[in-house]
């Protein structure tokens, strides 16, 4: 008879499992730290926490929690629908983004389907991808900032191919696509492969670069928009996202959907922040100032990074330490040791580089104060090496 582990199929024994950003208590405790003496830069979250109204609107929600969330998420759909001008037939809510990645998966993939991923891209698509035995196929990178080679995408489109998963900005480059470009090359897709444009980040984007997708999903009936309300919003901890879709995409979507996967807390605090312009508009001025401040000091440091358009920053150690093996790493432990979390990317196919997610401005300052003696580490390294 086959054992239990004999029955799972193989594509499932082969998946890495995530590897998430440390949490702080984990570091306080490995290296002594009381909790407030850690800071953590390593999930690109919002250093503001969450807007006020949401949180006014969550407690509130807390109150009657005996009884189930409203499944279909009428009250938030409600006000997407009228902060976007959407129909709430296009809406798909889901416990954070990643959830609507995962039901794209279910949906649209299955064994002998293929999604296309670029190769420095966020690591869910090809999870949501390999859970279901679909094949992930990984489109090389363009060089001048690891970001998404359309071209090569468009050349690796095959029968098989169901999904191709797009994020702008992308995570962990932080590199971003042009509107019109971005919309030529979904104009050029075969109608049956279904885009997803994960949007994560989007409400970094000042004005001038932003893009009318949810006016492209009325264009394109293979076009889904994801959305978080995890990073500007604040609201990591609470999952919750959505996504934006044909109404035939967004019914099949609702056919794999757990019935109450929004928590009650969670919608609630979402209707209240969706309208919470002020917050947002402070939780991207932060993170402009911060980016500022975190480029300056590394420039300081002699250090290179990569452009970004998120909330985060993908720092170059590779360039000034090519000798040092999985610099990324060595850095990410120095820094560990020092009380502060970034995030290592050699999963990402990227052990030269550390990425750091934009804190507030002591946050930021402490990351700055660390980095001497985390390079140093890397010197000491190359001095034994040679
Ligand atoms: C590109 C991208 N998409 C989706 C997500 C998932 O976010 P959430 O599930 O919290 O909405 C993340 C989180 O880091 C991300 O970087």
């Amino acid at each position: 008879m086959l054992s239990l582990n004999q029955r799972v199929p193989s594509y499932l024994k082969a998946i890495a499992p995530y590897q998430p950003g440390k949490p702080i208590a984990d570091i306080a405790r490995a290296y002594g730290f009381q909790e407030d003496q850690v800071v953590k830069l390593a999930s690109n979250e919002n250093p503001l926490g969450m807007s006020p109204k949401g949180r006014e609107a969550m407690l509130k929600a807390a109150g009657d929690l005996g009884r189930y969330p409203d499944g279909n998420g009428f009250g938030l759909k409600q006000a997407l629908a009228r902060r976007f001008g959407l129909s709430t037939q296009t809406i798909t809510l889901g416990n954070g983004s990643n959830d609507i990645l995962e039901l794209v998966a279910h949906a649209f993939l299955a064994p002998g389907k293929e999604s296309l991923m670029s190769d420095h891209s966020f690591a869910v698509y090809a999870l949501a991808s390999q859970a279901v035995g679909a094949t992930l196929v990984s489109v090389p990178a363009q060089s001048h900032d690891l970001g998404h080679d359309l071209d090569g995408f468009a050349q690796r489109i095959s029968d098989n191919t169901a999904v191709v998963w797009v994020a702008n900005p992308n995570n962990p480059t932080g590199s971003f696509i042009p509107g019109a470009r971005l919309e030529s090359f979904i104009a050029g897709l075969p109608a049956s492969v279904l885009v997803v444009l994960d949007e994560a980040y989007t409400e970094y984007l000042s004005e001038d670069e932003t893009y009318p997708a949810f006016e492209w999903v009325q264009r394109y009936p293979n076009l889904l928009v994801s959305r978080s309300f995890s990073k500007a919003y604040g609201l990591a901890g609470l999952r919750v996202g959505y996504g934006v879709a044909s109404a035939e995409v967004t019914d099949l979507l609702n056919r794999v959907r757990q019935p109450f996967n929004v928590n009650s807390l969670a919608l609630a605090a979402a209707e209240a922040s969706i309208f919470d312009d002020d917050f947002l508009a402070r939780s991207a001025e932060l993170n402009r100032q911060g980016m500022q401040q975190i480029q300056q000091g590394l420039q300081g440091l002699g250090i290179g990074w990569l452009r970004s358009w998120g909330n985060f920053l993908l720092i170059d150690l590779q360039a000034a330490h090519p000798t040092v093996p999985g610099a990324g790493v060595r850095v990410y432990e120095a820094l560990l040791s020092k009380g502060v979390i970034t995030r290592p990317v050699a999963n990402y196919g990227l052990p030269g580089y550390l990425r750091v997610s934009i804190g507030t401005k002591n946050e930021n300052e402490a990351f700055l104060k660390a980095m001497p003696f985390a390079l140093e580490s890397l010197m000491t390294l190359r001095a034994h090496a040679s």
